[in-house]
């Protein structure tokens, strides 16, 4: 595995009150199983930092996972946080370190919403006035109006609201280190859009250090500062920024994951503003792109209107320039065949 020698995620001007994660050499095989489910695993992951573990189903994402709250032991190795062992911290000190959002999102329905919420806080013995204050203030923070929702029950809510209250209740005790294991799985692909959005904005604002399990590569690319793609017993494939990644995949195994349209996702990470625009004049038609979209919103954009080239407009609405595909291509390098689909794309505005 090449080690990422990506230095801009470290630089990233977040406001953290997130704790390291260090797992050393770590194993786990379950009784009776002739192969591990874990084999080896070593991983820093930064204070503040969002990484993704990305991998086929019964790869071990889970197990790895598992052991960084001790809920499973490892067979050998070391895990610490923030340079703590920790089979050393007791497991109250463990459960205020490190939220957990498990993966079948897993309230209890017997429990109000409130009162799934409040499990961690009353298991370290927080006060009634305390634990409901901040059970308002999780719910306004994962956008459900305490009033209507804190006195119902799991099944009185959709699979959404239910994946915000698992949300809530693993940040109950403002622990550094959050665990999320596919979290937002079980949504369909709007909510899951919307549950992401809304996540990436809170993340902003906690800068809690995450590791957060999926199996969608596209998710894994959307949401984490750093991808580890695994492959089976959580061999780690490659580790690095999702640009890294898509830009040039490790192996055989890593673009397979990837898949088709690879291009298509970088463009959706890279802002307008890193193509070098074109002239206001070259712009075709009413319609235009904004400096704070993506390259891809420009590109669907041209895909859409049939024009060779399309108004960039700044947030106060003047114009600054224009882009066309030669000048999206120009930006991943493969401005040849950019210029080649251009040349097609104005023959057809032509006809
Ligand atoms: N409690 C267990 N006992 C025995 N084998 C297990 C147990 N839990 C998981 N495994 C096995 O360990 C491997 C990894 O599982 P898991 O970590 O759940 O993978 P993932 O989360 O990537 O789907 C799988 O082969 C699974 O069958
Ligand atoms: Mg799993």
């Amino acid at each position: 595995m090449p080690e990422s020698t990506n230095t801009a995620i470290t630089a990233i001007a977040r406001n953290t009150a997130g704790a390291s994660i260090e797992l050393d050499h770590v194993t786990k095989t379950y009784a009776n199983q002739a192969a591990s489910a874990v084999e080896d695993f070593s991983m820093t992951v930064n204070p503040g930092e969002l990484v993704m573990f990305v991998g086929p189903s019964g790869c071990g994402k889970t197990t790895t996972m598992k052991m960084v709250n001790r809920i499973i032991e490892p067979t050998s190795g070391s895990i610490s946080i923030d340079g703590r062992d920790v089979l050393s911290l007791n497991p109250n000190e463990l459960r205020r370190h490190i939220g957990y959002v498990i993966q079948q999102i897993g309230l209890f329905p017997h429990m109000t919403i409130a009162e799934n919420i409040s499990v961690v806080p009353r298991l370290l013995g927080w006060s009634k006035a305390k634990t409901s204050e901040r059970v308002d203030e999780l719910l306004r923070t994962v956008q459900l109006d305490p009033g209507t929702f804190a006195t119902r029950y799991p099944r009185q809510l959709s699979g959404g609201q239910q994946q915000r209250v698992g949300v809530a209740r693993a940040l109950a005790a403002d622990p550094p280190v959050m665990l999320m294991d596919e979290p937002f799985g079980a949504t369909d692909p709007i909510t899951r859009e919307k549950l992401q959005a809304e996540f990436l904005r809170l993340q902003e604002s906690i800068g809690k250090t995450i590791i957060f399990v999926t199996h969608d590569f596209d998710e894994a690319i959307r949401l984490g500062d750093r991808i580890a793609v695994l492959s089976d017993r959580s061999q780690i494939e490659q580790f690095d920024t999702p640009a890294n990644i898509l830009a040039a995949p490790a192996n055989d195994y890593v673009a397979s994951f990837i898949g088709h349209g690879a291009a298509i996702k970088r463009l959706a990470l890279i802002p307008i503003t890193e193509a070098i625009l074109g002239g206001s004049s070259e712009a075709v038609g009413p319609i235009t792109v904004s400096t704070n979209e993506s390259l891809r919103d420009a590109l669907d954009a041209l895909v859409l209107t049939g024009v060779p080239a399309l108004g960039v407009v700044d947030a106060a609405g003047s114009t600054v320039g224009s882009i066309s595909v030669a000048r999206i291509s120009a930006v991943l390098g493969t401005d040849a065949i950019g210029i080649a689909v251009e040349k097609r794309l104005e023959a057809v505005s032509e006809a």
